[in-house]
């Protein structure tokens, strides 16, 4: 069964309070997705395995470490997952990047699909599959199928806030994916919002309301 971790470290419970927060405006709200992005990479990446090299110091000789294998792709979720691209290539810079374009009918709340181009070789990457929202699941439980009808292997799925009956269609659709959030919140209101949420991610990263 997929594992759900909520990544507790102070910096990004903290700035995840101002992101909430309603009177954060575009520009902030966006270096804030932007900095959170960055702090769960670092926690997300803990297992990533490494191999010992040599390097040579000023001073001597020394046995070291990089890391070794998995090449990592990230796949944001358009639009809201751009807002959290950055952040990550910060500290993977040699991610290659694919897009699953999908909106959510405000009506029936299913996932309309318009867009994948992904990396060629994603069977043999890690890939990190990101969304700032994770509400009812449909849009990331559709992006991850996306992904395994194409080949890929190895998924991560990482939000910034998921409701519970989100994460639940994940676990049940997609047991092999780990999911990393920086909270799990109440429950879904009536139009499918997370509740307490932070509104809509994708409006409030490109100022669009
Ligand atoms: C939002 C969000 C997720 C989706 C989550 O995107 O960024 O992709 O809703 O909802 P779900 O779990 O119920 O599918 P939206 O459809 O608003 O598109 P946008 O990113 O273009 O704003
Ligand atoms: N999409 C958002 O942007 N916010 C929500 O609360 C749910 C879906």
């Amino acid at each position: 069964m997929g594992n759900v971790f909520v990544l507790d470290h102070p910096l990004i419970q903290h700035k995840l309070t101002y992101i909430r927060d309603k009177n954060t405006g575009t520009k902030e709200f966006r270096e804030l997705v932007d900095e959170v992005a960055m702090l769960m990479a670092f926690e997300i990446t803990r297992d990533l395995p490494l191999r010992d090299v040599e390097v040579e110091t000023p001073v001597m000789k020394a046995e070291s470490k990089k890391l070794a294998g998995k090449k990592i792709g990230l796949v944001p979720i358009l639009r809201a997952g751009l807002g959290m691209v950055d952040g990550v290539r910060k500290l993977i810079p040699a991610a290659k990047v694919g897009h699953v374009g999908l909106y959510r009918d405000p009506k029936t709340l299913k996932p309309v699909e318009y867009y994948v181009k992904l990396p060629s070789d994603i069977e043999e990457r890690e890939l990190i599959v990101i969304d700032p929202m994770l509400a009812t699941g449909g849009s990331a439980n559709d992006a991850i199928y996306a992904l395994k009808k194409r080949g890929a292997k190895n998924i991560r799925l990482m939000c910034l806030v998921a409701a519970p009956e989100g994460v639940e269609v994940i676990k049940k659709e997609h047991p092999d994916v780990d999911i990393y959030l920086a909270a799990m919140d109440e429950k879904l209101d009536d139009h499918g919002y997370i509740v307490p949420g932070l509104g809509d991610a994708g409006d409030r990263l490109f100022g669009t309301k």
